[in-house]
């Protein structure tokens, strides 16, 4: 069991300055060793480096953000997420915005076609160049990479159409755009909100996903897990946090349930963003969760 981590230090995605020291924090309180720990070889060379792929100028490509900076970081990572799967190797990709899934989707897909992927999160991230309100484009990377808004721009033309509707699950959904419900339902999407959470309890609601996107676990997961999926209590120190979200146990469950399927390939800890914190606790809260995460995807388990 090898795996690499790749640490994302890119905050493009988003307007909130400070999501970039997420990944450099979780390797300082310890990520690599908690890991290690767990037995598993663990290669980390050092976070990304995407300050020269920064351009001097970057107007707005429509309504999106830093078009040409978020393009080149994602695609730089999803060189780097397809060379780690090919080599056989487990990716733990800290982020970082959430922008960063173009990436990481598009690299696991290059070396395991038929993934699906476990989205776990307050938000849909599914809107197109026309849809979103923001112009921020985390929240936008489902729609690039499954084609929704294909090709997404011209400044995102080299991002395939890699993940069909039917392998792509929500869990713990609470604030959603207009559009982006409609795209749910239109194109069938699974997708459990906490109102499922709250009516059937999580273990149920990875089982009702799991049936979903890979009925007889024959397919390999990536997990892309956006800390604002959990609740704002638990995980405070993020750019856009929502209340009502996935308690401590319920974040940790849907990671130790899907080591338990063997499928997982492909993990994302993203949006971790330290410097948002009130209170130092806030910001300590939040790494423990990140780490916490991090290990119950990687088999920590008691008995
Ligand atoms: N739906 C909003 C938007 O499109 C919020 C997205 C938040 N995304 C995230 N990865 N935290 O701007
Ligand atoms: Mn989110
Ligand atoms: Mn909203
Ligand atoms: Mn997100």
């Amino acid at each position: 069991r090898s795996l690499s981590v790749v640490g994302c230090p890119f905050s493009g995605g988003q307007h909130r300055s400070g999501v970039d020291i997420g990944p450099t924090t979780l390797v300082e309180r310890g990520l690599i060793n908690e890991i290690r720990t767990l037995g598993w070889d663990v290669e980390f060379t050092g976070h990304q480096a995407f300050a020269h792929l920064k351009p001097a100028s970057d107007p707005d490509d429509g309504k999106l953000k830093n078009p040409r900076y978020v393009s080149s970081v994602t695609r730089a990572v999803a060189d780097t997420v397809g060379q780690v799967c090919k080599a056989g190797r487990f990716p733990l990709i800290i982020g970082g915005d959430h922008s960063l899934g173009i990436g990481t989707i598009v690299g696991v897909m290059q070396k395991y076609p038929d993934a699906c992927v476990i989205w776990v999160d307050a938000h849909a991230d599914i809107n197109t160049p026309e849809t979103t309100a923001s112009g921020n484009i985390h929240g936008c990377p489902l729609s690039f990479v499954t084609g929704l808004a294909n090709p997404p721009t011209e400044s995102f033309a080299w991002v395939p159409k890699c993940l069909d509707f039917s392998r792509l699950a929500y869990i713990g959904l609470r604030d959603v755009d207009f559009h982006e419900k409609q795209f749910i339902l239109e194109n069938n999407i699974a997708a459990f909100s906490m109102h499922h959470i709250d009516k059937y309890g999580i273990g149920k609601v990875v089982d009702m996903a799991l049936a979903r996107v890979n009925p007889d676990l024959s397919r390999p997961i990536h997990l892309s897990f956006d800390v604002d999926g959990m609740d704002p209590s638990v995980a405070p120190s993020t750019g856009t946090p929502v209340r009502g979200g996935l308690s401590w146990r319920e974040s940790m469950y849907i990671c130790e349930a899907l080591h338990e399927t063997g499928c997982l390939v492909a993990m994302d800890i993203m949006e971790v963003n330290p410097s948002l914190a009130n209170t130092p606790e806030e910001a300590e809260i939040t790494i423990s969760a990140g780490l916490s995460l991090a290990r119950c995807a990687l088999g920590d388990t008691l008995l």
